[in-house]
Parts: C-alpha cells; sequence; structure tokens
C-alpha cells in the first residue's frame, strides 16, 4: 500500500482496503509507543497545523504524533494566521507549501480544505471542517475494532445532529467498512440526500446497511455502539440552542437507552461532551434551558459502558498513522 504524497480531506476519496491499512498502521504505532520503540521516520521534516476553530484533542494529537514520528510543529490558531482575512486560501497555500512538508487544516467549508489541497504542493489533512472529520472516523474505528475485534457487522447507532460533519462522516466510515449505520433524529436532521445516495452505492458493495430512524427505541434496540456528538457545533449562532434542545432533547443518550440496547453495548462520542454543568456553556444553557446535561447523561458518560477516553486517546494514534503513510 502507496498513500505517499497523498491529501487526506475525507473518507470518501479512501478506499475500504486503504482506511484498513490506516487503522492496521495506527494499532502498530501504537504497539510500539507502548513498547518504548522509536518510529522517528520523518526526522527533519516540518508541517504546519492551521486552526481557524478552537481544539484540544486534535491539535495535541497531531503535535505529539508529529514529534514522536521526529517532526517539527508549527501551530496557527484562530486568531493568529492571515488566512482568509488578509490572504486568499490559495495564496497562503502556496506559501506554506514552499516552507512546510506538509498542511493540517481545521475550518469552516469542506471546499476551503479542498482548494487549499489543491494549490498546496504538500499533502493536506483535513482537522475538521462543517462537513467532515475523518481522523476522528479512523480513531473511532479503531477503537471499536479493540473492543469488539471486528468493524463489518457491528450495528452503530448515531443519535442526534446527523446532517453535520460526525454524522456525515461517520455514515461514510460505516458505508465503506461495512457497518451498519443507523442514524437517530427528527427527519430533518438525517445527512443530505446525496450524500445518503453515494453512501448506499458503497454500502452496496461492502454488505453494510444504512437505517433513518426517528425513534429512538427502535433504533437503539440491538445496538453494539451508540454515539453522539453535541447538539451545536462550533461556529454556529447561540440562537440555535433553544430550537436543539427542543428537537433533540428526546435523542439524548441515557440509560434507558443503553439498556434497552443491550449489555454488549457501548457509549462513544468525539469530545467534547455537555454531560454536566462543569463547562461555562454546559452550566449556562443548562441554566438557562432547565437541563442538567445535554446530548448524554452524566451517568451513561462516566459508565463502565463508556470508552470515550480510549477514543481521544486513538486521535493521536491514528493521525499519526495518517502522517507516517501520506508522508
Ligand atoms: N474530537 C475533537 O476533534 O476534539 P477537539 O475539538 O478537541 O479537537
Ligand atoms: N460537531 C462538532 C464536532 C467536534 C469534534 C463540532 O463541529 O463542533
Amino acid at each position: 500500500m502507496n498513500l505517499k504524497g497523498r491529501d487526506f480531506l475525507k473518507l470518501l476519496d479512501y478506499t475500504p482496503e486503504e482506511i484498513s491499512y490506516l487503522i492496521d498502521r495506527a494499532a502498530e504505532l501504537k504497539a510500539q509507543k507502548k513498547a518504548g520503540i522509536a518510529h522517528r521516520i520523518h526526522e527533519g521534516k516540518n508541517i504546519a497545523l492551521i486552526f481557524e476553530k478552537t481544539s484540544t484533542r486534535t491539535r495535541c494529537a497531531f503535535e505529539v504524533a508529529a514529534r514522536d514520528l521526529g517532526m517539527g510543529v508549527t501551530y496557527l490558531d484562530p486568531s493568529g494566521s492571515q488566512i482568509g482575512k488578509k490572504e486568499s486560501i490559495a495564496d497562503t497555500a502556496r506559501v506554506i507549501g514552499r516552507m512546510y512538508d506538509s498542511i493540517e487544516y481545521r475550518g469552516f467549508g469542506q471546499k476551503i480544505v479542498e482548494e487549499l489541497a489543491k494549490y498546496a504542493s504538500v499533502p493536506v489533512w483535513n482537522g475538521l471542517t462543517n462537513e467532515f472529520h475523518p481522523t476522528q472516523i479512523l480513531a473511532d474505528f479503531l477503537t471499536i475494532r479493540e473492543h469488539f475485534g471486528k468493524l463489518k457487522g457491528i450495528n452503530f447507532v448515531y443519535m442526534g445532529d446527523a446532517r453535520y460533519n460526525m454524522g456525515n462522516s461517520l455514515m461514510v466510515g460505516c458505508a465503506k467498512m461495512g457497518l451498519n449505520f443507523t442514524a437517530c433524529a427528527p427527519a430533518e436532521y438525517f445527512p443530505d440526500q446525496s450524500l445518503i445516495d453515494t453512501c448506499k452505492a458503497i454500502a452496496a458493495e461492502t454488505g453494510a446497511s444504512l437505517t433513518f430512524e426517528t425513534d429512538p427505541m427502535k433504533a437503539t434496540k440491538g445496538a453494539d455502539v451508540i454515539y453522539t456528538d453535541v447538539w451545536v457545533s462550533m461556529g454556529e449562532p447561540v440562537e440555535v440552542w433553544e430550537k436543539r434542545i427542543n428537537d433533540l432533547g428526546p435523542y439524548q443518550v441515557n440509560k434507558a437507552l443503553m439498556d434497552n440496547a443491550g449489555e454488549q453495548c457501548v457509549f462513544m462520542h468525539c469530545l467534547p461532551a455537555f454531560h454536566d454543568m462543569k463547562t461555562t456553556v454546559g452550566k449556562e444553557m443548562g441554566e438557562k434551558f432547565g437541563r442538567d446535561s445535554m446530548e448524554v447523561t452524566d451517568e451513561v458518560f462516566e459508565s463502565s459502558r463508556s470508552i470515550v477516553f480510549d477514543e481521544a486517546e486513538n486521535r493521536m494514534h491514528t493521525i499519526k498513522a495518517v502522517m507516517a503513510e501520506t508522508l
């Protein structure tokens, strides 16, 4: 398998074999790291991380993984670059491409990261856009494989806003890798029909299934994984909270849903999560709307069925695999 020089912009650009290979490579690099075996295979290279939205996991994962591979890192924060404000994406890409061996970009529209990749002479990695979050899915799938020993045939249920980056990317990932994907939400929160059609065609080849369900109890019966994400994503206006809480409140992941799924079921979340009142936004919105949690109860989040921190750790190992293989 040779992925040298490839961008990593969305999973739709990768075959199931290539995705499998990246997950295998992540498992190998994880084992090496745990065993204290150095893997500075990109010694002397430098990468630029452009973040137009905030981050904890993705930034830390890229920085630690890059250092483990022997590389230097420059972080450009949401206010620290000229990109988009005083310099076009195309010009930025051509400048940074002259100095660095690769560019990670987190920001708004997918078309921005696609344009960056078009003009940069080096590989570009998508660290999250409004439409897709592909490195997250590699981490999620490594975690599922570690837990269940397989991906194919896993019953995967996504609760909540399924038409944004996480719902879209998980649907694509499940279709590619042969999982049974169910999105559960009010119908207006289902992914775009064109993306559903694309994924249905992929699923026909891989044996995956795609289901769209509005009833949480029906959706979660027999689920192996129940996954959710925040109801309001980065960059969305604060005014949408009220409608989201009203619409998605019945889709909160709670103990009744986990019990309905069965003993085998685990809880996953890309994080950050509003599972208590210990964050500024969680507290403000909780008090305003009379809730102690949003997309998941604290009980489920803190339970032994929650594998969210294994998942968060795996961001680093999987991002490292993407960098190791595409550089
Ligand atoms: N899951 C994820 O992308 O987290 P950050 O926003 O902290 O990077
Ligand atoms: N949907 C979330 C994902 C965060 C990792 C957001 O875009 O804010």
